[in-house]
């Protein structure tokens, strides 16, 4: 390497673990933003920080113990409080990328950003589907318990604490619904194909792709009529999608599941959606399971840390 030429780390590898904590302990903005921090010179990223071990690549043994928590030590720490203890953080990061890579990749993508054919979301930006559980800030602050309670009881999983199960994407064609949608539904058909077209069009509008400007008149019509396509119920008038439910918010590509071309869009409609993910509660051990929401809560902050490989 030339003398003086940067380094090139990325960015997230030169958090200290004091700012990885911080973004851990809380995914409210304002705390993100106050504790990024400031671009390091190649020369920091080696040294120690005040009060901290650098999260390296590597984890050697001898830095267990002192600098990392052992697996063991976070069976017994309330998950939302491993963020507050630096020495803990690194533990949980080192050993959740462990757990992530071999139980989740597999869906979500080694990188975490998610795998369209197992219509797994991307884990790394900001956006949930399925909602928070802080009670002060009436569930908008994410919290790292936020994830675990998705991999612990999975999405549809079967588990009766699930994620997903109170509302799904039904289908709208008589001939494709379930048992629990056949309860909720029978076989009322409350949208011919020709106004399915039509939602589809106002999908497509919603999500700025081209469109059909008087089918998606129509078609907001029906989106908005609790007797026809019902779908603000679930998807929010504005469609920004409902987080206690986990339905897709239909204003942004990027996040549909299923596709967002026309096609795919028609397709969700009639056949509806029912996207499963396993329960981890039973597979994982209860450091496990901690550590890896540990691990991916703090990959979705805005400028992740981290995680060495142990
Ligand atoms: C009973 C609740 C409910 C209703 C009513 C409902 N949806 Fe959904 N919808 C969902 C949920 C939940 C999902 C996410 C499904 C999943 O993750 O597998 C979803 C997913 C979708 C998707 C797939 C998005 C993706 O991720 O690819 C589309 C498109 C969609 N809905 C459109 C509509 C339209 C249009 C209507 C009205 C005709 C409607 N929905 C009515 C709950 C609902
Ligand atoms: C078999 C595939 C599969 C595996 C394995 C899997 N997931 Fe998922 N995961 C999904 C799917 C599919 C969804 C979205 C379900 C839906 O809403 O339709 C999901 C959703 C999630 C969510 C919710 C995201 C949000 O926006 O709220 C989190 C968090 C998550 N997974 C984490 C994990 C972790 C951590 C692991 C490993 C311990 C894991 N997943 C393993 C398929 C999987």
């Amino acid at each position: 390497m030339i003398r003086g030429e940067p380094l090139k780390v990325p960015v997230y590898r030169r958090i200290a673990p004091a700012a990885a904590a911080l973004l851990i302990a809380s995914c409210n903005p304002a705390q993100v933003t106050q504790s990024s921090a400031p671009p390091a010179q190649a020369s920091d990223v080696r040294q120690t920080p005040a009060g901290g071990h650098p999260i390296g690549d590597k984890v050697s043994d001898d830095e267990y113990g002192e600098f990392l928590s052992r697996p063991e030590e976070l069976a017994s720490v309330p998950i939302n409080d491993i963020g507050k203890s630096i020495r803990l953080s690194a533990g949980a990061l080192a050993l959740g990328r462990v757990v992530y890579q071999k139980n989740c990749a597999v869906c979500h993508g080694e990188d975490l950003k998610g795998r369209k054919e197992a219509h797994a979301p991307d884990l790394t930006d900001d956006e949930w589907r399925f909602s928070g559980d802080d009670l002060a800030s009436g569930g908008v602050n994410k919290l790292p318990s936020d994830v675990e309670w998705t991999v612990r009881y999975g999405v549809r999983s079967g588990n009766p604490n699930a994620r997903g199960v109170e509302a799904d994407m039904l289908a709208f064609d008589p001939q494709y619904r379930n048992q629990h949608d056949l309860e909720d539904y029978g076989r009322v058909k409350t949208v011919t194909s020709a106004e399915i077209d039509d939602l589809a069009e106002y999908v497509l509008q919603l999500t700025g792709q081209q469109s059909n400007p008087a089918k998606a008149a129509r078609g907001k019509a029906l989106f908005l009529d609790n007797a026809k396509g019902n779908c603000f119920d679930c998807h929010e008038e504005d469609a920004t999608g409902n987080p206690a439910l986990g339905s897709t918010n239909l204003t942004r590509k990027d996040l549909f599941l299923y596709g967002s071309d026309k096609a795919s869009i028609v397709e969700s409609m009639t056949k509806g959606r029912r996207g499963v993910m396993p329960a981890f509660g039973d597979k994982l051990k209860p450091e496990e399971l901690k550590a890896v929401s540990v691990y991916v809560f703090s990959q979705a902050a805005p400028e992740a840390p981290a995680a060495p490989n142990p």
